[in-house]
């Protein structure tokens, strides 16, 4: 497995593999591998000749400081899991590779970056398409493999790949969890042991809310209702976000369930903020 650690060095390796005519998949990360990201390099591994990986923190999508400098950094780990995982090489810019010096282009979703998540962490989503873009550019792969446990992060994704006319492929895998529903995270590890048992609340809520919306007749008004209630019963989760929307759009939904909706919660557990979401259908 190949360590690249400038443009130059991943460009020359990938070109190398374009002339031969074979197929590049990307997987972007931000390190602190878990087996979700090892579910994205399994799936790129199986549909592409070459894999390559990308572990970058990067620090445009961090609203908090503290939140950016304790993010897990675990190089030696992900690179042992990324090589045993088969990956033909491995980007690890540091942070003026990415963003040299009188950097000052921005890529940015509007609507779609507004609710939810984007509403909380503003510039959070501008910093993800902003570094997936130089990502794609970089990397020039044919397809890139993302998580659907970050739902409103593949929609911008997919809408900007869409809106700019880039030429790669977005495939999606789903949400990878633990024994008992916590989605799979980087953050996951950062919970001491009493907010790790809380936290498994949120699967809870989502999947009481998918269950309301198969029995018919419900409302999003009642779905809020219900997942408000689900979430209170557990004293150590405090719900900072709750968006009931259409899957297309992001627009907030309302009145009769008559369609899918993307449901999309999150929840501090001690001051670290966990995210799930999946979509419902009637
Ligand atoms: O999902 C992530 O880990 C990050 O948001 C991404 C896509 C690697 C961009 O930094």
């Amino acid at each position: 497995m190949k360590l690249c650690r400038t443009i130059a060095d991943i460009r020359a390796e990938v070109a190398g593999w374009r002339q031969a005519g074979q197929r590049v998949g990307l997987v972007t990360t931000m390190g602190a591998l878990h087996a979700g990201h090892m579910a994205l390099v399994a799936e790129a591994r199986g549909a592409s000749d070459r894999v390559v990986a990308t572990i970058f923190v990067n620090p445009t999508q961090f609203g908090d400081p503290k939140d950016l400098e304790t993010y897990p950094r675990t190089e030696a780990e992900d690179l042992a899991m990324l090589e045993a995982a088969g990956v033909d090489a491995v980007f690890l810019p540091d942070v003026g590779e990415i963003y040299p010096p009188g950097d000052e282009t921005i890529v940015e979703t509007t609507a779609l970056a507004r609710v939810f998540h984007g509403a909380v962490r503003p510039g959070h989503f501008r910093g993800v398409a902003t570094v997936v873009t130089k990502l794609f550019n970089i990397v020039q792969a044919d397809a890139a493999w993302f998580g659907e446990k970050d739902y409103q992060q593949l929609a911008v994704i997919r809408r900007m790949v869409r809106d700019l006319h880039m030429p790669v492929d977005i495939r999606s895998v789903a949400t990878l969890r633990e024994k008992d529903g916590l989605a799979m995270s980087s953050r996951n590890r950062r919970l001491p042991p009493q907010d790790r048992a809380a936290a498994p609340v949120l699967h809870r809520a989502l999947e009481g809310a998918a269950a309301l919306v198969a029995r018919g007749g419900a409302t999003v008004e009642g779905i809020g209702e219900l997942v408000r209630q689900i979430v209170a019963e557990e004293p150590r989760a405090r719900l900072t976000g709750l968006d009931i929307v259409h899957p297309d759009s992001f627009e907030p939904a309302s009145g009769a369930v008559t369609g899918p909706l993307g449901l999309m919660i999150s929840a501090e557990f001690g001051g670290i903020l966990l995210i799930d979401q999946r979509e419902i259908h009637p």
